[in-house]
């Protein structure tokens, strides 16, 4: 080969980099040049049939009595070893120390990292990945655990079915402070470029997600931003957990993008996924519609005074049947005592003869008798009535 071919080989090759490089050199975004819309071209499962996130309609989930609540593992074990925060240009991510995981699913999966997605204040309102019934919330915890049972690591597990597991946090604004979040939030300032890495103190994970667990909705969904594997088996919680305003305006405004070195700046903003056609997916909940009503206190109310009612009814009906059989015993007895010569000691105390010594061959005869006697009549009776078979012949 001359040197010419050598050069044109080499050309070639270097054409074949710039126009083709590989897919984890791509720089994707939600709005702009690698937006979402065009995710797919570059990482073709971002076109999958079984992306995430959707829209739960809550009326067209299906019930699994199965469903058990997760178990977090090792949450609030975080030990002294500080976690790492890092901006890595599309989320703020918080290493996870490998003891922690989680239970409750057919295999043990172990913990991975935590990030949020947020929006931008704007009128749109929105924030959240997933949305329920069409509703937004403004911000999303996702907890990430790859399955450790089948798979050596995440790099590997996330490219399986069953791989990974997510867990999905929704997250309102209310009056109060959420101290927990403080526990990310307040170390936002420290990364507020892209590639910024900083560590802070190991903190209480299980204190992020909402108090009820057992209530949430499961599906088989994919990552949520390139290459959108679709590896998750997906919970998200029925549960809101709630921070301030202000919390919540620090998470959208305090990071960037950009590197600390470029000059432009873009604000991390709006790094949220559009919802992803369910295409014939079931979403499971772990709970029924009808279960999930609150009471209010007049219902509940009502419900305690009919209870009690109730209760009082049953008593004065059983009290009623009780008195009733008594009654009807005592008159029975009464009966007996009047037709017989002997007392019965239950029915006349008053009457109570001095104990005599008991003899009990003559009564035994007499019943005997007596039986023998009724028999004897209705026998005879047969007999006087004429049979209706014989009636009917000639
Ligand atoms: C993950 O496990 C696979 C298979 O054992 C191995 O080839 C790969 O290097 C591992 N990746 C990391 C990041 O440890
Ligand atoms: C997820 O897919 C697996 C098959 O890979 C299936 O067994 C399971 O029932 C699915 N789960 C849900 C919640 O649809």
């Amino acid at each position: 080969m001359d040197s010419l071919g050598l050069f044109v080989l080499l050309m070639l090759l270097c054409l074949q980099w710039t126009v083709a490089p590989a897919a984890e050199e791509i720089t994707w975004t939600y709005t702009g040049l690698v937006g979402q819309s065009e995710w797919s071209e570059y990482f073709p499962d971002c076109g999958g049939t079984s992306q995430s996130p959707v829209d739960v309609v809550t009326t067209q989930t299906k019930y699994d009595p199965n469903l058990i609540p997760l178990t977090p593992l090792g949450y609030s074990q975080h030990g002294n070893n500080p976690f790492t925060l890092y901006n890595n240009g599309h989320t703020a991510v918080i290493n996870l120390p490998d003891w922690m995981g989680l239970g409750g699913l057919p295999w043990l999966f172990t913990a991975v990292q935590m990030h949020l997605h947020w929006g931008s204040g704007g009128p749109s309102h929105g924030g959240s990945e997933h949305t329920i019934s069409g509703l937004s919330a403004d911000a999303e915890l996702h907890v990430v655990h790859y399955n450790s049972e089948l798979y050596p690591n995440m790099s590997t597990a996330m490219t399986q079915r069953d791989g990974l597991a997510v867990l999905g946090i929704l997250i309102v604004t209310g009056e109060e402070t959420n101290a927990a979040f403080n526990n990310i939030l307040n170390y936002l300032s420290r990364v507020r470029f892209a590639y910024q890495k900083v560590s802070i103190p190991a903190f209480d994970i299980q204190t992020l997600l909402p108090k009820d667990l057992t209530r949430y909705y499961r599906y088989n969904g994919s990552l949520t931003t390139p290459p959108c594997y679709q590896s998750v088996i997906w919970t998200v919680y029925n549960e809101r957990v709630q921070i301030s305003k202000a919390q919540l305006r620090k998470l959208e405004t305090i990071l960037y993008s950009t590197k600390a070195e470029d000059p432009v700046r873009m604000l991390l903003q709006d790094n949220y996924r559009a919802t992803q056609q369910l295409n014939h997916r079931v979403i499971f909940a772990s709970f029924s519609a009808e279960s999930g009503k609150e009471l209010s206190s007049g219902e509940v109310t009502a419900i305690v005074i009919g209870v009690m009612c109730g209760c009082v009814g049953l008593a004065v009906i059983i009290r009623f049947i009780v008195k009733t059989i008594r009654f009807f015993t005592l008159l029975h007895r009464e009966t007996v005592v009047v037709n017989s010569s002997t007392s019965s000691w239950d029915v006349l105390p008053s009457n109570r003869p001095a104990p005599m010594p008991r003899n009990k061959e003559p009564e035994t005869a007499k019943e005997k008798k007596q039986d023998l006697a009724l028999s004897t009549t209705t026998e005879a009776e047969k007999k006087e009535e004429p049979s209706p078979s014989l009636q009917t012949e000639p």
